[in-house]
């Protein structure tokens, strides 16, 4: 009675599966990726090294991470007709579709790594889906703002060409800013997997049937933006621009309360995390140091989310309810701050997810136990009636 469905291959009742990837302590707020501490992670890593960890089970060497790295910097260019491609969506399509689309359509640019059953081919299309993603995003922010596509460079960091590829135009030098490309590579970090969420269990839902990775990562991608899971980072810069003074939280506060008010505190909440969110934590932390080394020392929004999360915390009912910051309550505010509008935020969440939603996927498609997912249902409709002519119908 636990859920109303079960999953077929090796899920209980409840929905869930096996797997070796990343584990989630809620109640003490423990997030692990193959046993190492999230926060030990996106203190001492960068984000390919954490990619090759997620996929290949271990922290690369020197030489390992050197060698995915030039792997992952081969694949980041896209096929140059993507470019026509991505010029069908109008100027004003959010990210989210243009990301969700070509994503999709790249197994009509990438025919051979559509053969799963081809271990090498599966991690090919690996690579390709994490090269690709920050190219595609950037693209999908440079369409948005009419200004040229900037080809990737193979003299940046994954988080660095990230950059550049959104923020460099051809009329004038790029100068890496060291404090951004950390923090990009730290957020990327923070969003790379996280167990069976809504869209991680999409894309190995999909996967279970034998689509090609592409159109199981841009399944992802749509369930992903929705407001209750991906889309929540941009919903939180929504919502602290409504509220709009410190004076007027309390208005907001009541309102999460009101059972009849379909209003929710964005960026509080978690169906897992129930006393804190570990990666909340560090993107705080992040917040405070990217703003501080950028100079901004009064940010209203972030003023605003200070004293919400204050209040919030102090609230009998949402400690009742075990309703906390979770991630994308301060990522908001250090995407704004960097440059990005908010259309992008959930963008950047889905590249980071990439690595986390195709890891999942591989390690699913390689089960040799693995059944297509069929989930059942708790069945609350009518009996089995009489049929009735149309002519004898009320
Ligand atoms: C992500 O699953 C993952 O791992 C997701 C994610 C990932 O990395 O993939 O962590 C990313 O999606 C983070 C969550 C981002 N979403 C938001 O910030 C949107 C706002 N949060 C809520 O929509 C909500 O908290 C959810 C969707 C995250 C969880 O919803 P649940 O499962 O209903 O939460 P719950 O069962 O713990 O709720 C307990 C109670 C309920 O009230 P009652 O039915 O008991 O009366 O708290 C209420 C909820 O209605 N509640 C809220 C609330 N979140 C839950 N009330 C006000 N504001 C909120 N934000």
């Amino acid at each position: 009675e636990t859920g109303y469905f079960t999953y077929d291959p090796g899920f209980t009742s409840t929905g869930s599966c096996e797997s070796k990837i990343t584990y989630i302590d809620g109640d003490e707020g423990i997030l692990l990726h193959r046993g190492y501490a999230i926060e030990d992670l996106a203190e001492n890593c960068n984000f390919l090294e954490v990619c090759y960890l997620l996929l290949h089970g271990e922290l690369p060497s020197p030489e390992q991470l050197s060698t995915f790295d030039k792997t992952i910097t081969y694949h980041t260019m896209v096929h140059e007709q993507i470019n026509y491609f991505l010029r069908g969506f109008r100027r004003d399509a959010h990210p989210m579709a243009i990301l969700c689309g070509v994503t999709g359509a790249l197994s009509s640019f990438y025919h051979d790594s559509t053969d799963i059953e081809d271990p090498h081919q599966r991690m090919i299309a690996s690579h390709r889906l994490i090269a690709k993603l920050p190219t595609m995003a950037a693209m999908a922010y440079k369409y948005s703002v009419g200004q040229p596509f900037m080809y990737p460079r193979n003299d940046l960091s994954y988080a660095e060409n990230f950059l550049y590829m959104t923020f460099g135009v051809p009329c004038e030098p790029f100068k890496v800013n060291p404090i951004l490309s950390r923090a990009m590579d730290r957020i990327f970090i923070l969003h790379a997997d996280h167990e069976q969420n809504a869209s991680t269990s999409t894309v190995r839902l999909a996967g279970s049937s034998g689509a090609n990775p592409f159109a199981c990562i841009a399944a992802g991608i749509a369930s992903l933006w929705g407001p209750a899971h991906g889309g929540a980072n941009e919903a939180v810069l929504k919502m602290l621009q409504e509220i709009g003074s410190k004076d007027r939280i309390p208005e907001f506060i009541k309102r999460a309360k009101d059972k009849n008010d379909s209003f929710r505190l964005m960026g509080f909440g978690h169906r897992v995390y129930k006393n804190f969110d570990p990666r909340a934590q560090v993107m705080r932390k992040t917040c405070h140091e990217v703003l501080g080394e950028l100079g901004i020392t009064n940010d209203p929004l972030l003023d605003i989310a200070m004293e919400l999360e204050r209040i919030a915390l102090e609230d009998d009912y949402f400690i009742e309810k075990k309703l906390y910051p979770n991630v994308d309550f301060y990522s908001g505010i250090i995407l704004k701050a960097m440059g990005f509008p908010t259309s992008m935020f959930t963008v950047l969440f889905a590249v980071a997810r990439t690595v986390g939603w195709i890891a999942q996927w591989k390690e699913m498609i390689e089960d040799p136990g693995q059944k297509i997912g069929r989930p059942r249902q708790l069945y609350t409709g009518a009996t089995q009636r009489k049929f009735v002519p149309q002519n004898e119908r009320g």
